[in-house]
Order: C-alpha cells, then structure tokens, then sequence
C-alpha cells in the first residue's frame, strides 16, 4: 500500500482572522508550518461568499507555496475563472448550495451531468487535476468518471457524524460502503481520496482503505493546533493516519 497523503486545510484559520477583520492569524503562514510538519498539499476553499478565504489569500499560497495547492471552488463561472488564472495543481469541485447537494452531502453530478463536463474541460485542458467531491454512491462515481475527472474525493461527513452521534451501527454502514466505493472507484480508472469532519478517532478506518491515495483535513487540525500548536497536531494526524495504513 502507498503512502497516504495528507492535505490540510486552512480555511479555518482565514475563519478566525476574518471574526475580526485585519491581517491575523496569517493562513499562508498556518500553510507554511503545515508544508513543515509534513503536509503533502495545502486544500483552500475559495467560497462564493468569501467567508473564510480571500481572493489575496489564494494569490498568496500561489506565490508562495512550493506544495501543491488543491483549489476548492463550486462550479461557477466566477471560480473557474479564477482558477484558469492560477492553474493551481488540483481544482476539486464541491457543492454550495443545497440544490447542488446529494442527501449526503456530495455534489449532485449524475443530474448535472453535461453542464460539470463542459465546466471542467477547460480546467483540464489547463493541466489541473479536477477532483469531485461526492457521497459514496455508484451513481455519483459512474458520473463523475464519464464527465471526465480524474479524481474523485469521497465525502466522509456522513461517516463522521454517525461516529459523533454514538449512531455505531450507522457509521460502520457508511464505513464499508466508503470502502466498497473507493474500491468501485479505482476499479473504473480513478484516484480516489477522502475528507470532511476527520479527526484523530475518526481516521483510522479510513486511512485503512487502500484504494485512497489522500485525505484533506482541516476543521479539526485547526481546532486542536489551540490546544496543542499546529506543527504538533498536524504531526499527530500523520502519525495516526500512517499507524492506520501500516500497522505493526
Ligand atoms: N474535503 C472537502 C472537499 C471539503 O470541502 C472540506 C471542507 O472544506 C474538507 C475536505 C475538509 O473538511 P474538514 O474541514 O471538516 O476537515
């Protein structure tokens, strides 16, 4: 099994800076210390809103990451756009609004089909890796290969608030059919990586499927770098997601 990569994202520390406006905490300094604790890539949301990270933000990891940056952006004009600007090394395509959502979460692709296909063509064209993030469904996956993605992200939200709730019986379902799609997944050609809600209890199973190639965390590394500092949280995730993928 390869190793698993780990992309952080820092949304949340442009969350925090935004609760008072001005220049703190720094996201692209948060994106430099996690390159250091051992971070494979860096994941931003650009939201339509601009609620946590900002235009600058994303020319600033542009101009100063050596990592790779994986661009998350709904599919708008506006977004593909900017990010046919910067080419990032990855443009993941996430659902905002709750009619581009799936119950679970992901984004709707089987309904949207044509319109998904002709909007990431250009992205790749431009040598973007474009990922979907979708809900472990064959239906999604189905579509999300024939509209042309090279990647899909599955969405483990679902999984994640089972755990939270106590719900055992629910989170080990959405477990294995998290484990039976990314195997569905890579059977048809593609890569396939995990993430949403993740946290040192959560991980493990996931970490173990061994289809994955990558999970993006952010929230939880965010919330935890408080009370211990983000170079040793973020060090920690690595260390439980590589105990998980090898275990002894
Ligand atoms: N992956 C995708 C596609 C996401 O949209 C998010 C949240 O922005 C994450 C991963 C990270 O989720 P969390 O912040 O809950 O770890």
């Amino acid at each position: 099994m390869g190793q698993l990569r780990l992309g952080v994202n820092i949304d949340h520390v442009a969350t925090v800076r935004n609760a008072r406006g001005g220049a703190y905490p720094d996201p692209i300094r948060a994106a430099k210390m996690a390159e250091e604790a051992g971070a494979d890539g860096i994941t931003a949301h650009l939201r339509e809103d601009r609620r946590h990270i900002s235009d600058a933000d994303i020319d600033g990891l542009m101009e100063a990451l050596t990592l790779p940056l994986n661009f998350e952006m709904a599919a708008t004009d506006e977004m593909q756009a900017i990010a046919l600007r910067h080419k990032p090394h990855a443009v993941c395509i996430v659902p905002e609004r709750r009619e581009e959502r799936t119950t679970e979460g992901g984004l709707e692709v089987a309904r949207e089909e044509n319109r998904l296909a002709h909007f990431i063509a250009p992205l790749r064209e431009a040598g973007c890796r474009v990922s979907i993030f979708i809900a472990a469904d064959q239906r999604q996956i189905e579509a999300a290969h024939r509209i042309g993605a090279l990647v899909i992200e599955l969405h483990t939200g679902a999984y994640c608030d089972f755990h939270a709730e106590g719900d055992f019986a629910a989170r080990d379902a959405e477990l294995a059919r998290l484990t039976e799609m990314a195997a569905f997944a890579q059977d048809l050609g593609l890569e396939v990586h995990a993430g949403h809600g993740l946290t040192y209890d959560t991980v493990s199973p996931v970490a173990a499927i061994p289809q994955l190639m990558e999970l993006n965390i952010g929230h939880f590394l965010i919330g935890e770098a408080i009370f211990r500092g983000l170079t040793p949280a973020i060090q920690e995730m690595r260390r439980v997601m590589d105990a998980a993928r090898h275990p002894t």
